[in-house]
């Protein structure tokens, strides 16, 4: 198992925002992590990257019991966070955003082909990779935080709310380079309230609510399911 949750509590003063949860991600998967806002999404995804402290239960990375490990030993483990709004520094290039995904690692020898091989993907970036990152969209910022995160080179790649606020063009651009990257071997916990587009991505899904989960199962089982289809696909 790549990773295992287990029973994570999370408590911010008396806000319980999450309660319980266990989930599984296994080698090559990708794993949708539904639910409103306030569910407890960010906050799960911040435990496993280590950047909040849990209250209680375990998180396993590989076989090695990570639950209390520093940041960057998660991050030099394979473990890498797209936070929730890209966190590009706008005032630094494009070119220095990139770099600092790869800040952590040691074997760096592919690193010039992989910024390359980035660069090509994302044309828009190459042509401005001088400029502050400020004069990108949301769409770019997005991207320019998916390939800083891939410069990590991880094993799981865990993604929060990736297509919040863009057009459904770019929608699709991030879902199409999402199933791009699974298919060339890396694992993704994906957080997202578009849930059809993500279920149908995603090989299985867990549902929270206000903490708590509530539902979990293969995807198109939680795509056919009528209780989530009412609450979050606008059917019924
Ligand atoms: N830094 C924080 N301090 C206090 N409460 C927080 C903090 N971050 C999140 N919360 C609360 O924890 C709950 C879960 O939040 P969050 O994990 O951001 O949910 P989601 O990502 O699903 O919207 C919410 O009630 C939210 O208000
Ligand atoms: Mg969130």
């Amino acid at each position: 198992m790549l990773l295992e949750v287990n029973d994570l509590d999370l408590r911010y003063g008396r806000t319980h925002a999450v309660a319980g949860v266990s989930l599984k991600v296994q080698e090559g998967e990708i794993v949708a992590v539904l639910g409103a806002n306030g569910a407890g999404k960010s906050s799960l995804l911040k435990a496993v990257l280590g950047t909040v402290k849990p209250a209680g239960g375990s998180i396993r990375f590989s076989g090695a019991d990570i639950t209390t490990s520093p940041v960057p030993h998660r991050i030099r483990n394979g473990l890498v966070l797209v936070p929730e709004g890209r966190r590009i520094l706008v005032s630094m290039t494009i070119h220095e955003n990139l770099l600092l995904g790869a800040g952590l690692r040691e074997d760096r020898t592919t690193l010039p082909r992989e910024i390359d091989a980035i660069y090509d993907r994302f044309s828009n970036l190459a042509a401005r990779r001088d400029m502050p990152a400020a004069v990108l969209s949301g769409g770019e910022q997005q991207m320019l935080a998916i390939g800083r995160a891939m410069l990590a080179k991880p094993r799981l790649m865990m993604l929060d709310e990736p297509s919040l606020g863009l057009s459904p063009l770019l929608v699709d651009r991030v879902f199409s380079l999402l199933h791009e990257l699974n298919t060339n071997g890396m694992s993704l916990l994906l957080v997202e309230q578009n849930t059809r587009k993500t279920l149908e991505l995603a090989s299985r899904g867990y549902v929270l609510e206000l903490g708590r989960m509530v539902m979990a199962g293969p995807a198109d089982a939680l795509l056919a399911d009528e209780g989530l289809q009412r609450a979050y696909l606008g059917a019924g």
